[in-house]
C-alpha cells in the first residue's frame, strides 16, 4: 500500500489505520523526520513501513518511475494507492495569486497525482483487487471566489476519477475518490473558513473510510467519490489483498 502525503493529518491517520488492519506500507512524504516520527509510531504497534522521501513539486516522471522500480523489487506489486498529498497556500484572489504558487497548486495538487499514478499502474494491474484512492475536496466549494489553484485542482481531480474510471472499467484495477468533511489539519487551518472550522473534526475520523476504499470492501464504491460521514466504518477492517 502507497501512501502520498503520509505525515499529512489525513495520511498519518490513514497510514496508521492501514497499518492496524494489516497493509505493508510506503509512506511518500517530502519531509523525513514527520515520515521517521510516522514510522515509529507505526512499528510501535508492529505494523511494518517503509519510507519514500520525495517532493512532489520537482519530482519529474523519471522520478516516478524510480518509485515503481523500487516498490517492484520490494513488494512485486502494488495493492493501494491512496493520495493524500495536498499544495493549499490559503484563500487569495486569482489576481493576486503568485503565478510560481498557483503553478505549484496545479502541479501537486493534479499533475503530480497523475504522475505517480500512472507510474503504478503496472504494479496495481498485478494486484488481485488494485486501488487507486484519490481524497478530493467538495468541487463547487473549492471552485467559489478565493481557493485559487487549489481550487482548480479539485475539479480535475473529480474528472480524472471519472475518466480513469471509465478508462480502467474492466481492468483489475479500480478507481475511486474520498470527499472528507471538514478536518482540523494544517490545510483547513490555512482555509481561515470560521463556520468549516468550527464543524471540523480530527482527520483519525476519516481513517476508517481510507481503509474500507483500500480494502476488498472498496470495490462496493468503485468510480464513486465517497462522502460519507464521520465514522461511516470501523477502521479494524481487514485488508485482505495484503500478505
Ligand atoms: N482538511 C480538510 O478539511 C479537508 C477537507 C476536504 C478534503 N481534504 C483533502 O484531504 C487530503 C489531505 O489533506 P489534509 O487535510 O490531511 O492536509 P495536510 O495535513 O495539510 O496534509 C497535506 C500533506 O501533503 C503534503 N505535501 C504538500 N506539498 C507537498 C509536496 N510538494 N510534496 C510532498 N508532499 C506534499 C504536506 O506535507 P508538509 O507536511 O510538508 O506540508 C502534508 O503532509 C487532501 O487531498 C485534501 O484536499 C481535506
Amino acid at each position: 500500500m502507497l501512501v502520498a502525503g503520509a505525515h499529512g493529518g489525513l495520511g498519518q491517520a490513514a497510514s496508521l489505520a492501514c497499518a492496524r488492519a494489516g497493509a505493508r506500507l510506503v509512506l511518500l512524504g517530502r519531509r523525513i523526520p514527520k515520515l521517521n516520527r510516522l514510522l515509529d509510531a507505526i512499528e510501535r504497534e508492529a505494523g511494518e513501513a517503509l519510507l519514500y522521501p520525495l517532493d512532489l513539486e520537482g519530482a519529474g516522471p523519471d522520478d516516478y518511475a524510480e518509485l515503481a522500480r523500487r516498490v517492484e523489487s520490494g513488494f512485486g506489486r502494488l495493492d493501494g494507492l491512496l493520495h493524500c498529498a495536498a499544495d493549499f497556500g490559503g484563500l487569495t484572489p486569482l489576481e493576486h495569486t503568485d503565478p510560481a504558487a498557483f503553478a505549484r497548486a496545479i502541479h501537486v495538487d493534479l499533475t503530480a497525482r497523475w504522475w505517480l499514478t500512472q507510474a503504478c499502474l503496472p504494479l496495481l494491474r498485478r494486484a488481485a483487487d488494485g486501488a487507486v484512492v484519490f481524497v478530493v475536496d467538495d468541487a463547487d466549494a473549492t471552485g467559489q471566489a478565493y481557493w485559487g489553484g487549489y481550487g482548480i485542482a479539485q475539479s480535475g481531480l473529480h474528472a480524472m476519477v471519472r475518466m480513469l474510471h471509465a478508462e480502467l472499467a474492466s481492468s483489475p484495477v479500480r478507481v475511486c475518490g474520498l470527499q472528507p468533511g471538514p478536518m482540523r489539519t494544517p490545510l483547513l487551518a490555512r482555509a481561515y473558513v470560521e463556520r468549516e472550522r468550527a464543524a471540523a473534526c480530527e482527520p483519525e475520523r476519516y481513517a476508517g473510510a481510507c481503509v474500507t476504499l483500500l480494502s476488498a470492501a472498496g470495490s462496493a464504491r468503485r468510480g464513486e467519490v465517497w462522502r460519507p460521514g464521520p465514522d461511516a466504518c470501523g477502521i479494524d477492517l481487514p485488508i485482505v489483498a495484503e500478505r
